[in-house]
């Protein structure tokens, strides 16, 4: 016994992300990794896996075209970023990030537009890269579909080893039938991804350096190059054409359907339904079809939401009915409540326990208490409303003076008749009524009756002298 501990350091890895590609097949003025799936950017999934198996500080996102908005867009995340100003493909990506990955053994690269890859695989890579001491370990996976994709050229069938990747546009019509396809994520021996990584060439269709060479480069300077397939081929798939993006939403949509049909939700037509991936709903509620669901939505146990609603960022109590059509951004509905069909809140509307709003109600910015009803063709902006009161059809709180906005208050009990307006700032008090077709432009005491209107004239057999005269 020498009481010595020999303990080897685990080795130091780094994870980087290339991001930096304009995305020319998209056609598009946004950069590829900002388009989405799922309800988040394509690069986003991928940070958010990258920092389960290292940490935010050890993830370097390679950006380029349009950084300043990848770097604002990803910025909340926590991760570096190196700037890869011109883009001459993914090995110059790699040249660029260099100095950045230094003090670092390993480095994962992942594809900013491949963002179904899971924490597990990216680890499974990374054991199986130390396990082999290798120099670079790609991922592969078997496409029934491999156009488009490099093809991956194995030592000899069966064997860890990789010869070579071939590009599709450099792949003969032989190879072209390899059905094992690179996914564009690896890792590396830092070491020797630094001393080899010039020898990379621009000889090829696109004039770029491609990272796929390091495989050729390394195995020239007698490197091991290994290769893992996993049978998940779906998390290497890539968005790089609209139909792409198209295939991975859907993908990415259905898994959160299935998740939450796991966990006790009905979901009807799940196909048809727009679940964002930070929605949480409790057991026993139902989603009808064509529902979109956004943001951080919650909703609570046994409420259902009928078909063509629209509900971002909203917090749904229990018991709740949300009827068709309804537009709901950053509200809370408490239990029990009934809403719609067609009722648009907006933001910082509460609708308080068991309120009903009705078709064509417009709210924001408004509390609303316990119990209380506005069922029709009504604008309640700005209000704060007390409990069990009734709001009759066409109320509209004239909240705007054209330069600023001013508060409602209706005490609870209050009724309001329909078709009045309540010209901002004032207040109807506690069980007051409001008489149909008021314009409210001074405050109403507790108990009181405000009415306010053209006294109505009836002129007997008028319609019918009219009439005789033609
Ligand atoms: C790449 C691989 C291909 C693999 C496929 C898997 C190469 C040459 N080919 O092809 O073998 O089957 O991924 O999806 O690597 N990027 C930069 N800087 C650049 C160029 C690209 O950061 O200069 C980024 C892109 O933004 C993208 C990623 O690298 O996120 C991959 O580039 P992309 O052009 O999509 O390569 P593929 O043609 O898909
Ligand atoms: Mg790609």
């Amino acid at each position: 016994m020498t009481g010595v501990a020999t303990k080897l350091s685990p080795p130091r890895i780094a994870v980087a992300i290339m991001a930096a590609g304009k995305g020319t097949r998209l056609k598009s003025q946004l950069p590829k990794v900002l388009h989405e799936a799922g309800g988040k950017p394509l690069l986003e999934h991928v940070i958010r896996a990258a920092v389960r198996v290292v940490a935010a500080e050890d993830v370097y996102a390679i950006i380029g075209y349009e950084a300043g908005r990848v770097r604002a867009a990803m910025q909340h995340t926590g991760v570096n970023f190196v700037l890869q100003a011109e883009q001459h493909g993914t090995g110059h990506a790699l040249m660029v990030a260099k100095d950045a990955l230094g003090g670092y053994d390993h480095v994962i690269v992942l594809s900013g537009d491949a963002p179904m890859i899971t924490p597990e695989t990216i680890g499974h890579l990374r054991n199986f890269h130390l396990e082999e001491q290798a120099a670079m370990t790609l991922l592969t996976a078997d496409l029934a579909e491999p156009t488009g994709y490099g093809r991956v050229l194995r030592k000899k069938a069966g064997s860890a080893e990789v010869q070579a990747i071939v590009e599709e546009r450099a792949a003969s019509a032989a190879q072209k039938k390899i059905r094992e396809i690179n996914s564009g994520f690896y890792v590396f021996d830092v070491r020797q991804l630094c001393a080899n990584i010039g020898e990379l060439s621009t000889d090829n269709p696109h004039g770029e350096y491609y990272l796929t060479d390091m495989a050729g480069v390394l195995r020239e300077a007698r490197q091991r190059v290994v290769a893992w397939k996993t049978a998940n081929a779906g998390e290497v798939l890539g968005g790089n054409t609209r139909a792409e993006l198209a295939d991975i939403d859907h993908y990415m949509r259905m898994a959160k359907c299935r998740q939450l049909m796991a966990d006790g939700v009905t979901i009807y037509y799940p196909a048809t339904c727009v679940i964002d991936a930070d929605v949480e709903i409790a057991a026993d509620t139902v989603i009808e079809p064509y529902v979109q669901l956004l943001g951080k939505t919650r909703i609570g146990t046994a409420s259902r939401v009928r078909s063509y609603s629209v509900i971002r960022d909203s917090e749904i109590g229990d018991g709740v009915m949300i009827l068709p059509g309804c537009v709901m951004d950053e509200a809370r509905v408490g239990s029990t409540a009934i809403i719609g069909p067609y009722s648009r809140l907006r933001p910082g509307s509460e609708i308080g326990e068991g309120a009903h709003l009705g078709n064509f109600v417009e709210t924001k910015k408004i509390k609303m208490g316990k119990g209380s009803k506005a069922n029709h063709l009504t604008y309640l902006g700005d209000a704060e409303i007390g409990a069990g009161v009734n709001v009759g059809a066409g109320t509209i709180t004239c909240n705007y003076d054209g330069v600023h906005k001013h508060k409602t208050v209706i005490g609870d009990r209050a009724f309001i008749g329909s078709d009045s307006t309540l010209v901002a700032p004032v207040s109807v008090g506690n069980g007051a009524y409001v008489a149909a077709a008021t314009c409210v432009t001074e405050d109403v005491p507790d108990d009181a009756l405000a009415i306010g209107r053209a006294r109505q004239v009836v002129k007997e057999g008028w319609a019918r002298e009219k009439k005789l005269k033609k």
